[in-house]
């Protein structure tokens, strides 16, 4: 019986100062004035038309994604914040977080956003070494990146994480540790720690930098860096995410835990369970703003609707759960697919006899070995 997990609203922002050569996220150069009092609107009418998906349901987390929303001044997040939460049932505590480049970070704009309701921050800080953060043409420098940290916990900002990338172009391994130091300098509660990866249709993919580091050193950069972060305090408890006690994410734990989430915002994703029908829907929004603004809040605005048909279920489901370090109950995977976990018996006795997965009466965890191999662990769960 496939039962509502927790639910979260998601919000992208598509702009950016300026694109990144290694970033393929739904961003674009904003040019000129950028038309945030429409874009609101548009936000606002999105989610009245998703409303239906998910009558009577509690928000237990709300993500400001992007692109950059930081680019956004405060009046509007607090617009879209007060028209969120009289449409929708807001958790007391609700985690609310906003993304932030620190080359947007401004006297007072924390101060708003603290006040509109925002709660956490994610900072993209990349690198705290100027070299690095030129070739990866971020639009700041280590200083400004301290900088607007400090601006922030002044505002009272106490929640906050740092994004950190490794494995950069001309990066070696005591430059990976300094960024590590930099970044626990500031005490962040929490670190995402990415290995920087050549995606496709990017600058970077096309024309890759020189200086990228090798496997066997990026790999030796990864254990440095894990062991530096647990002996600062900092959990591993996904692949790239670290936390102090208590301050993991709830928004992506909830995505990792196969939870349910509302997608507002040009190019944002949803998933939603809909108990009635006993049926999972995905839905995507159009991703370029300029057609999302056009058409948000009504079905043109939809890119794309598809059901997650039960042969499929297990896979995504894996896709998200064998990320965390502690993996999943099977009692959770009963009621978030809706299917009997004997479904995947076959599959869980093959990964636990090649020693990726280690289950013990309801909770089944990837090993030490099955996170390095996680595409192979999760591909025996796609089916025919
Ligand atoms: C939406 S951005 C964060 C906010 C803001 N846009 C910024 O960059 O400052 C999300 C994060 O994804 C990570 N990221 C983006 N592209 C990546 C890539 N190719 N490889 C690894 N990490 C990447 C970066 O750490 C980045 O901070
Ligand atoms: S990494 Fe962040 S700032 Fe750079 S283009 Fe991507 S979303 Fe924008």
């Amino acid at each position: 019986m496939l039962t509502t997990p927790p639910l979260s609203l998601y919000v992208h922002v598509p702009w950016c100062v300026r694109k990144c050569p290694y970033c393929d996220f739904n961003s674009h150069e904003g040019r000129g004035e950028l038309p945030f009092a429409a874009y609101v609107d548009a936000l606002l009418a999105d989610l009245d038309h998703d409303l239906p998906l998910v009558w009577g349901r509690v928000v237990h987390s709300v993500f400001f994604g992007g692109g950059t929303p930081s680019l956004m001044p405060p009046e509007f997040i607090d617009r879209f914040l007060q028209g969120a939460s009289s449409r929708l049932r807001m958790a007391p505590g609700c985690e609310i977080t906003l993304e932030t480049n620190p080359g947007t970070a401004e006297h007072g704009r924390f101060g708003g956003y603290r006040a509109a309701g925002v709660n956490r921050l994610s900072f993209g800080i990349q690198s705290f070494d100027d070299g690095c953060l030129k070739r990866l043409g971020r639009i700041h420098d280590a200083a400004q990146a301290d900088a607007a940290v400090k601006l922030a916990q002044d505002a009272g900002f106490d929640n906050f994480n740092l994004d950190l990338m490794y494995a950069l172009p001309g990066q070696t391994l005591a430059m990976a540790e300094r960024d590590l130091e930099r970044a626990f300098a500031l005490q962040p509660t929490h670190v995402s720690h990415y290995q920087l990866t050549l995606e496709p249709n990017t600058v970077f993919a096309a024309r890759p930098p020189a200086g990228i580091p090798a496997e066997d050193d990026s790999w030796d950069m990864q254990e440095h860096c894990q062991a530096m972060l647990a002996a600062a305090g900092y959990g591993q408890y996904e692949v790239s995410a670290y936390a102090q006690p208590e301050r993991q994410c709830a928004h992506n734990l909830n995505y990792w835990k196969y939870g349910d989430y509302l997608g507002i915002g040009a190019g944002a994703h949803a998933k939603i369970t809909l108990g009635s029908e006993q049926d999972i829907l995905r839905r995507w929004k159009l991703k370029h703003p300029t057609a999302y603004l056009a058409h948000a809040g009504t079905d043109a605005a939809i890119g794309g609707d598809e059901r997650i048909t039960l042969q499929r279920r297990p896979f995504e489901f894996m896709l998200n759960a064998l990320r965390l370090v502690d993996g999943f109950s099977l009692t959770r995977f009963e009621a978030s697919t809706g299917l009997p976990r004997a479904q995947i018996g076959a599959q869980l006795a093959q990964a636990e006899a090649n020693g990726w997965l280690a289950i013990e009466a309801d909770l089944v965890r990837p090993t030490e070995l099955g996170r390095r191999f996680t595409n192979d662990v999760v591909a025996l769960f796609l089916g025919d």
